[in-house]
């Protein structure tokens, strides 16, 4: 994101500067220019890490958590555990899980009734990326009541997020957002389902449980549709047109770490694999602050118009943006094809397996297997052309070249 930079020249940034990046993308001229490189929070990393919760509760004064999840992860027995643990010590947690699919702005109001209703003095937000972004949202809330979409970063809306916020703490339950580093929580609105992107540096969670163990027992069709999510994640950062060298390093270790273990994990899953997949995703999520590009603006449309879910959209896509982005930047291919192990270090071969790894994993190759139908067509690439992800692509991507790569990918 674009942090501090005034309005007008954030949405510039956004939106028109694409040829100007693009011309400096290798070979940055560092006379006049200052980049922000900003890293995220307190990891604690490892399989038993959620244990330290109600310590750390303890250590920060917190006694009335409130847990925001969804539906399905509050039926778990991890999530009943992490529960049952802090009530035996003494804490009166909440929970929160009326939440959707895709998140709409009315979760995030019912979530911040609760929050008040139970007099909570915190939130923790447990479970994958759409869990995650309302827990976030709900912490924006709390002390910002104007209309939510005001806080709409895309219109510049994060200027209005100035008081304090509740203590906040994420703990990932899938392996492919990385929403638990992240700063922002897409949420939609309940009549358009048009996506919108709440944005501050306040929503960095003051601390991060990663525990392992608490993927282990994703189903196999989640753990692919997310670890795709997050090799897309290290693949777009990796080829985003800013200039980030660090964001640049933690991707291309992120996408060796998934493609070393995404397979096992979906197949056969070991300690080691899940652990990988859950570093993996959250160094995703650290480098995408570097941008994303053409497949997450592929895929955006297919979860505000089918409710696709956001990884399986990204997995169907993967392969064809990254042919259209090969062109031009073969050196970047080069490196990608040799951080993951291919014999032969071209953007041919990257797509080559990535087509593959959606075989070994149960994803379809084709848009027309996950519900995407001609009709559609002509809305999808009007709504990928508006999407915040692609301005910074490495090469700029026009309606039609959206709607070609649908037409291909159908
Ligand atoms: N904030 C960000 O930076 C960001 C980035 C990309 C996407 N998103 C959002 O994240 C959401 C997608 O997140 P996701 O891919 O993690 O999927 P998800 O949160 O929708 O979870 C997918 C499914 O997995 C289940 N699940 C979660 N943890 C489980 C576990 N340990 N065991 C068994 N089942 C489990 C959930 O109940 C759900 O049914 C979308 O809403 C998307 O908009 C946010
Ligand atoms: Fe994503």
């Amino acid at each position: 994101m674009l942090g501090k930079l005034p309005k007008k020249r954030k949405l510039l940034s956004r939106f028109y500067l694409h040829g100007l990046y693009y011309s400096c993308y290798l070979k940055f001229q560092l006379e006049n220019m200052i980049r922000q490189f900003n890293f995220p929070t307190v990891i604690r990393f490892g399989a038993g890490a959620v244990n330290e919760l109600p310590a750390y509760l303890s250590a920060h004064k917190l006694s009335k958590p409130l847990l925001v999840t969804d539906p399905n992860v509050a039926q778990l027995s991890f999530f009943k555990k992490i529960v049952e643990n802090l009530t035996a010590q003494g804490f009166k947690p909440e929970v929160f899980h009326n939440i959707h699919k895709n998140p709409v702005k009315s979760d995030v109001y019912n979530g911040t009734d609760a929050f008040d209703q139970t007099n909570s003095d915190c939130i923790i937000g447990v479970g994958g990326g759409a869990a995650l972004d309302v827990a976030r949202a709900i912490v924006l809330r709390v002390n910002h009541r104007e209309e939510l979409f005001k806080y709409d970063d895309l219109i510049g809306g994060d200027v209005y997020v100035t008081n304090d916020v509740p203590h906040f703490i994420t703990i990932p339950t899938t392996s492919g957002t990385g929403s638990e580093v992240g700063r922002s929580a897409i949420i939609a609105d309940d009549e358009t389902h048009q996506k919108k992107i709440l944005f501050s540096p306040k929503l960095l969670a003051k601390v991060v449980f990663a525990d392992p163990e608490l993927t282990y027992e994703l189903p196999p069709f989640i753990t692919a549709a997310t670890g795709m999510d997050a090799l897309t994640h290290n693949m777009e950062a990796f080829l985003a047109k800013n200039y980030h060298p660090i964001c640049d390093g933690i991707a291309l270790e992120g996408m060796k770490l998934i493609a070393g273990a995404l397979e096992q994990a979906v197949n056969n899953p070991t300690p080691q694999s899940r652990a990988d997949m859950l570093l993996g995703s959250m160094m995703g999520a650290i480098a995408f602050q570097k941008g994303l590009g053409v497949v997450h603006s592929l895929a955006h449309p297919l979860s505000s118009l089918l409710d696709t879910h956001h990884g399986l959209a990204n997995a169907v896509n993967i392969p064809y943006g990254m042919q259209f982005n090969i062109a031009g930047f073969e050196d970047r291919f080069a490196r990608m094809a040799q951080t993951i192990g291919l014999q032969e270090h071209t953007g041919e071969a990257v797509v080559n397996y990535l087509f593959e790894l959606n075989t070994k994993v149960g994803i379809p190759h084709k848009l027309r297997d996950i519900g995407v139908k001609q009709e559609h067509i002509e809305t999808l690439a009007d709504l990928a052309f508006a999407d915040f992800a692609h301005p910074n692509n490495p090469k700029p991507v026009s309606r039609e070249d959206f709607k070609r790569l649908y037409e291909e990918a159908l």
